[in-house]
């Protein structure tokens, strides 16, 4: 028998009041789901294993007006659907499984369940049963699931249950949730015997209670200045002062500076105060520039771009290998950045929360125009920006196809939100190398040459 057809059995040889759950109003219940409304008429409340319970009569009754009962069984759902009087659309009948998702995420204010969560005896069914409640409850929205509690009956409609207490039933749900409150009740069975329940009421953090990356006051001046950095690098290291090339590069693969080092084309610039990296100077197409080589990732490439724009540059350009998303690009390519979704942690010291950010050079299209004219194939567009190229998947890349991003990199994002904060130009310019589905050779870029041609074509541009 399935556990749909032992409920649809239960609900077809018991009456509604004949079950050893039943009372005639759910009073506990019905107070902490009003708490956790608080007041709001309209909130969205849902009764998770309603059955046929007299919770959702007693909440049309207060005035709520957008409940959902969610119940395995359909008979338990009829026999609520045809006794209560409902205003039209007030009440959602859903007729499935509570550890499946059942909801549009972050729809829901309030998720109550009385006498359900108690039956998932098997881990992997209550962590499903968790995660969908989590999907389903807005940031912020309140959860209260009562189950029964130590002293509670191990069995249960002829069903093993598991007994928690509060703690070990909040350690069921985890640091996402809040307990605000805990209380047992002693039910009494339409026989009269007694069962203890357990009530837990919490609170579902929103981004801001879970996420410190969010906190961050952004209209505050910093403690810690590159300013004073590089005065710490140039008393310790005793740097003496000179003018920094206008434009600088961020080449962050690192073999496009050696090879221009050991060439003898790059000389290193003696008046660049840094502990952690050195600064070449070249001179291309009647322009100086500057060189540094190896600031990978979010956090390194705008620790030093913040020293660049502190020292008095005036442009950076990052050249960066990059994966390949949109199928359509051939390879290898060039991809000018336009924009960058912002799956890393850096933008967000920068600017507050959103999807992406836009390239805060002007004239981008110049910029790919430059580089179209040394022969590579150049496309201008999104690019995704990850903290975690190691944690890429297969349906993170299909989904930013779909949302028609060019190519994964890990450097724009946080480079264009520092930009816009501070007011510098950057570009991120990506040499597209390499994709999960290609057959070809990986990462090849066409040497070294055909990279230090990109470096002038981007001084070209910068030239104007
Ligand atoms: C003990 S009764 C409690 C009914 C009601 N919450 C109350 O307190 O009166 C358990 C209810 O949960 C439903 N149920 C059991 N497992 C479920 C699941 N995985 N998803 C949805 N409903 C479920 C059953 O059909 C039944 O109506």
């Amino acid at each position: 028998m399935t556990l749909r057809e032992h409920w649809e059995s239960v609900y077809e040889t018991k009456a509604p009041d004949e079950v050893s759950w039943f009372q005639p109003h759910l009073e506990k219940s019905l107070e902490l789901v009003e708490r956790a409304a608080g007041g709001d008429r309209a909130a969205a409340i849902a009764d998770i294993g309603g059955g046929a319970s007299t919770l959702v009569d007693d909440l049309v009754a207060r005035g709520y007006g957008n409940l959902s009962v969610l119940d395995l069984s359909q008979r338990a759902l009829d026999l609520a659907r045809r006794r209560i009087f409902a205003p039209e659309g007030a009440v959602r009948w859903i007729r499935g499984d509570a550890t499946r998702d059942q909801f549009p995420a972050h729809s829901i204010d309030v998720w109550h369940d009385r006498a359900v969560f108690h039956f998932l005896t098997r881990e992997e069914d209550r962590r499903s049963y968790v995660r969908a409640a989590l999907r389903a409850l807005r940031p912020g929205g309140h959860i209260i699931v009562s189950t029964f509690g130590p002293e509670g009956p191990p069995r249960c409609s002829g069903l093993e249950t598991v007994r928690y207490d509060a703690d070990s039933l909040h350690g069921e749900f985890g640091a996402a949730f809040q307990l605000i409150e805990s209380t047992q009740e002693l039910h009494r069975t339409p026989w009269g015997s007694e069962q203890q329940f357990l009530y837990c009421l919490c609170k579902v953090g929103d981004a801001k209670d879970t996420l410190p990356l969010l906190r961050h006051a952004l209209e505050e001046a910093p403690a810690f200045t590159p300013e004073a950095l590089m005065e710490s690098v140039r008393t310790a290291r005793v740097v003496k002062s000179g003018v920094l090339p206008e434009l600088c590069f961020l080449e962050f693969d690192g073999d496009l500076t050696d090879w221009l080092v050991a060439q003898g084309k790059a000389k290193p610039v003696d008046s660049w105060a840094c502990f952690h990296t050195a600064m070449y100077e070249i001179e291309l197409a009647g322009v100086r520039c500057g060189v540094v080589a190896r600031t990978i990732g979010g956090p390194y490439a705008v620790l030093i771009a913040e020293q660049l724009a502190a020292a008095g540059v005036k442009r950076i350009v990052g050249i960066t290998s990059a994966g390949r998303i949109s199928p359509e690009l051939p390879l290898p390519c060039v991809v000018v950045a336009g924009s960058a979704v912002r799956d890393e942690g850096t933008s967000l010291h920068y600017l507050g929360a959103g999807r992406a950010v836009e390239c805060p050079a002007a004239s981008l299209a110049g910029l790919a125009s430059a580089l179209a004219a040394t022969g590579w194939p150049v496309r201008c567009g999104e690019v995704w920006t990850t903290d975690a190229p190691y944690r890429e998947t297969v349906s993170q890349l299909s989904q930013w196809a779909k949302e028609g991003v060019l190519a994964v990199e890990m450097q724009a994002a946080s480079l264009y939100a520092f930009g816009q904060a501070r007011g510098v130009e950057v570009a991120v310019v990506c040499m597209v190398s390499n994709a999960v589905d290609h057959e070809g050779e990986q990462f090849d870029t066409g040497g070294v040459e055909a990279g230090a041609g990109l470096l002038e074509a981007c001084a070209i541009w910068s030239r104007g």
